[in-house]
């Protein structure tokens, strides 16, 4: 894994448990999730089409695409099913003294 960032992007506050949020960092659109207290991040943008997982539905630690139904895992990305066929990238994100900090994947499409 490449880092290619790792900015503070959101303070904690900004993202409550079983809620997400999405931002643009590097031009890059992500998404952070937090699940159970533990936050989550992958690109915002499906593997399928051009939705935003942000305008979806988080059960738990799943996604789901509000364009299709697609489905994910959150914590790994691991795309669920058809229509999905690619996962979602993952991303470090890192929580510390009230901000919440992310690390690109720079490897990752
Ligand atoms: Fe997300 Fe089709 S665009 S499931």
């Amino acid at each position: 894994m490449t880092e290619i960032t790792n900015e503070v992007i959101a303070r904690s506050e900004e993202i409550e448990d079983g809620g997400m949020e999405g931002f643009t960092v590097q031009g890059r659109r992500i998404a952070i999730y937090r699940v159970d207290g533990r936050l989550h991040a992958t690109d915002n943008i499906c593997t399928h089409g051009h939705a935003l997982m942000t305008d979806g539905y988080l059960e738990g630690q799943i996604i789901e695409c509000p364009l299709h139904g697609g489905r994910f895992d959150v914590t790994t990305g691991k795309g669920l099913g058809a229509p999905i066929t690619c996962d979602l990238a993952c991303h470090k994100v890192e929580e510390a003294d009230g901000e919440i900090r992310i690390i690109l994947n720079g490897d990752a499409a």
